[in-house]
């Protein structure tokens, strides 16, 4: 039933390929630079207790349900609805799925920019005030321009000879970096304090809006319900085995994010800096504690490459899902779409580019709670939306198109998950993706919306 991918369209030269790009995918700002901070703003370790269960319990099937449609279909978010289902209004969250990837993908690369001006310009020896240099346009503007070009580079060049081969080479470079810096951090005096906090849990932190947290980070950190993992799962042979896979994506993601916070914490508190200090803790407070590290410089420069790197391969996934969508469905040729998209996206980041402090207009307008265009369209997208989408795929696969048909498409590749004895891995998955995840996911939302 399922239709093969054809056509230059592409798939993964191997099962280590799919595995570090959809990592790569995963690995990204949310782990080194998102995680960190909200751990710090939300209590350390009992958050960090609440994040895992929430990673193998609705995160990890929901990744598995979108490689099965992905998969399945051959297709991009939109053709993957259209392709299991004809005529279905559940394509609705194809789309859905390719409006989010191009608007987060424009201000990701504003943060992007960021990394790549702080790695110049520790390399040129020069300290960066972290509000000054965020509200200057002519440095905005441009770093955003290099970051897409690089991203666009890319995506152009193909999946197996773009995507697959340059995350075969970022990612064990990113994995070496992170643990040179956390060598560093963590042999500083004083660092066990930050060990301590980060490790033992005070599960008198616990409250509801440390949950809703905890879930949007992870699908954020996952890269699931953006309609990436069933572009990526498109690309897989059906001989390869999604389950183990999609466990290998979701450990590699949630260890690199627990070692993210392994850079962060002990140095924070080696230096007696404020683990709670938001956003801003990997811009002002980690280029304060390195510079009073023995080596500091070369730790910084490390640490801002390392970070680039890591939103690069976030960025290419982002790219390649509208990218997908214009292959597919419009007959675009990748080149043309990669670098259209890649422009666009320029063109909405302006405003996110310019809104702190670049622009007042930008910077001081409010909605839903939020002030400046970046905060609120990482609100509205990549906060709300993201919920919305996964709340509608496990809903669109429990109840539509059917677990069975799922499973099916599952257990090629992976024979044990479908073993047909009364408790398999196969019913658990589709207990989860029918009752759970929606239950679950219905609920934060409801919350998050009226909520108090
Ligand atoms: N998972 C990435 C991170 O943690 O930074 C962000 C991301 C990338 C989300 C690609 C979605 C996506 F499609």
């Amino acid at each position: 039933m399922s239709m093969q991918t054809t056509g230059d369209r592409g798939h993964w030269g191997s099962r280590l390929g799919f595995i570090l790009a959809a990592s790569g995918s995963a690995v990204g700002l949310g782990n080194i630079w998102r995680f960190p901070y909200i751990t710090g703003e939300n209590g350390g370790a009992a958050f960090v207790f609440i994040y895992l269960l929430c990673v193998v319990l609705i995160g990890l099937p929901l990744l598995i349900n979108e490689l099965a449609l992905g998969r399945a279909s051959g297709k991009n978010p939109v053709g993957a609805f259209r392709g299991t289902r004809e005529g279905t209004p559940f394509v609705i969250t194809g789309f859905l799925c390719v409006i989010l990837c191009f608007v987060v993908l424009s201000y990701y690369s504003v943060i992007a920019g960021w990394t790549i001006g702080y790695a110049l310009s520790t390399v040129m020896g020069k300290k960066l005030v972290f509000a000054d240099f965020v509200s200057n346009a002519t440095l905005m503007l441009p770093l955003l321009a290099v970051f897409l070009g690089f991203t666009a580079l890319i995506v152009q060049a193909g999946v197996q000879k773009g995507i697959e081969r340059w995350s075969k080479i970022l990612m064990p470079l990113l994995l070496l970096l992170v643990l040179i810096i956390i060598g560093r951090s963590v042999t500083l005096e004083g660092a066990m304090a930050g060990v301590s906090y980060y490790l033992k849990p005070d599960f008198s932190k616990l409250n509801g809006e440390v949950f809703l947290m905890a879930l949007g980070q992870a699908f954020f950190s996952l890269s699931v319900g953006w309609g990436l993992m069933i572009t990526y799962g498109s690309y897989m042979p059906k001989q390869q085995n999604m389950v183990s896979g999609g466990v290998w994506v979701a450990f590699t993601d949630t260890m690199v994010a627990i070692l993210g916070g392994f850079m962060v914490f002990p140095a924070v508190f080696a230096f007696g800096m404020d683990p709670a200090s938001g956003p801003a803790l990997t811009f002002q407070t980690l280029p304060a504690v390195f510079e009073k590290m023995p080596a500091g410089g070369l730790v910084a420069v490390i640490f801002f490459l390392l970070l680039s790197i890591a939103a690069l391969t976030s960025s290419i996934s982002m790219l390649e899902v509208p990218v997908s969508y214009l292959l597919d469905e419009k007959k675009a040729s990748r080149t043309a779409a990669a670098w259209i998209v890649a422009g666009c996206a320029f063109v909405f980041g302006v405003p996110s580019a310019l809104s702190n402090g670049g622009s007042r207009f930008f910077s001081d307008m409010e909605l839903f709670g939020q002030t400046g265009f970046l905060n609120i369209v990482d609100y509205a997208f990549g906060t709300i939306l993201v919920v919305v989408i996964s709340l509608l795929c496990s809903v669109y696969v429990g109840w539509v198109w059917k677990t069975r048909s799922a499973i099916r498409e599952i257990a090629e590749g992976a024979p044990g998950f479908d073993n047909g004895k009364a408790v398999s891995l196969a019913k658990i998955w589709a207990f989860f993706i029918r009752f759970v995840c929606p239950l679950v996911i219905g609920y934060v939302l409801y919350q998050k919306l009226f909520g108090g």
